[in-house]
């Protein structure tokens, strides 16, 4: 009796733990989402005829880092101004009369930049730039004279010590109200690439709204390059809106890699009955999954691709990087 009490307690206290945990994974949950929300900027829609570029100022190097890991992700061009007078260290020196500090305090400041660049092209500018006394730095308006941003988006990034971008987005805003302005983001040098790729998927959606159908996707499964093949289906049209993906899947059954999506995706789920290794499935609406062992099934998925000689992919979790073949 005493046994059967004490084995009752302890299956009480393990529910009672997994549902704190399970809490406590929500809150934490939630709290990111509050964040979104606060984001109340229109989403920008891209479509495969919009371009983007990246394009930024960074005078010790951390902005550009951050540039640098946006347009990899995002496979855009980057630009960077270079000031026609670079800034050396004792420019730098916030704690004298630098020259920063005197270009900040001069409401007429416009350092001149070096570089030219052809900007018509592009619909979407990541801009770029490290927080100076709590906004953008000088040039960055001489960038926004020089340069014509109507009819662009502009999505502001930043780098700083500890300062939020808010402030300099609301003094780009102020310093000309005719331009589309969203909320941008403060990154420090720390930030993962996971930071990055969330920050892209949050402002811009890829949609492919022409009527030519993307057939294959790359994806780098541990640093080694593959291409899927994919299905013509609502499914494949959906992913392709989510990329760029980074994703780390899990090993279930010596035989798939599997991780749940953000997003949940269109599906039409039929039972394949052979499963061969290579193949990429959806499984429920959320459940991205790739087999690299053949079996029989009698579960259900909606085929999202193949991968072409795919090797056994080992008994751990895998890092797989899928993005648009550009
Ligand atoms: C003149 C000057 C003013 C700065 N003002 C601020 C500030 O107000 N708030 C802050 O958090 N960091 C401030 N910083 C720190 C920079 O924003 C930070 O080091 C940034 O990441 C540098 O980017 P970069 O390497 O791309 O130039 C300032 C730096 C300089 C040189």
């Amino acid at each position: 009796m005493n046994n059967k009490k004490e084995k009752s307690i302890l299956v009480m206290v393990t529910y009672g733990l997994i549902i704190c945990f399970v809490m406590l994974f929500t809150i934490t949950g939630c709290g990111h989402k509050e964040e979104d929300d606060n984001n109340k900027n229109d989403e920008v829609i891209i479509n495969s005829n919009n371009k983007s570029a990246v394009i930024y100022f960074s005078a010790t190097g951390t902005t550009k880092k951050i540039a640098q890991k946006i347009a990899e992700k995002l496979g855009s061009d980057i630009i960077e101004i270079i000031p026609k007078e670079k800034y050396k260290s004792e420019d730098l020196n916030y704690n004298s009369d630098c020259r920063a500090n005197r270009e900040q305090n001069d409401s007429n400041s416009r350092p001149e930049i070096e570089n030219t660049f052809d900007i018509n092209e592009y619909d979407t500018i990541f801009l770029g730039y490290p927080i100076w006394w709590g906004t953008i730095p000088k040039i960055i308006l001489t960038l926004l004279d020089n340069y014509d941003f109507s009819n662009k988006t502009i999505i502001p990034f930043c780098t700083s010590g500890s300062t939020g971008i808010s402030g300099s987005v609301n003094d780009l805003r102020n310093y000309n109200s005719n331009l589309v302005i969203k909320d941008g983001k403060r990154f420090s040098s720390s930030d993962s690439d996971e930071t990055i790729v969330n920050f892209i998927n949050e402002n811009i959606k890829i949609t492919n709204n022409s009527s030519e159908r993307v057939d294959s996707v790359k994806a780098i499964i541990d640093d080694q390059e593959f291409m899927i093949n994919l299905e013509n289906n609502e499914t494949v049209k959906s992913l392709i809106n989510m990329l760029p993906q980074e994703l780390n899947m899990n090993e279930l059954n010596g035989n798939e890699k599997y991780v749940y999506l953000d997003n949940k995706l269109p599906t039409s789920p039929y039972n394949p009955k052979r499963i061969n290794a290579g193949d990429v499935m959806l499984y429920g609406n959320n459940c991205l999954v790739i087999f690299y062992k053949s079996f029989d099934t009698s579960y259900s998925y909606t085929k999202i691709g193949h991968i072409d000689n795919l090797p056994d992919l080992g008994s751990g979790t895998i890092s797989v990087k899928i993005n648009k073949n550009l």
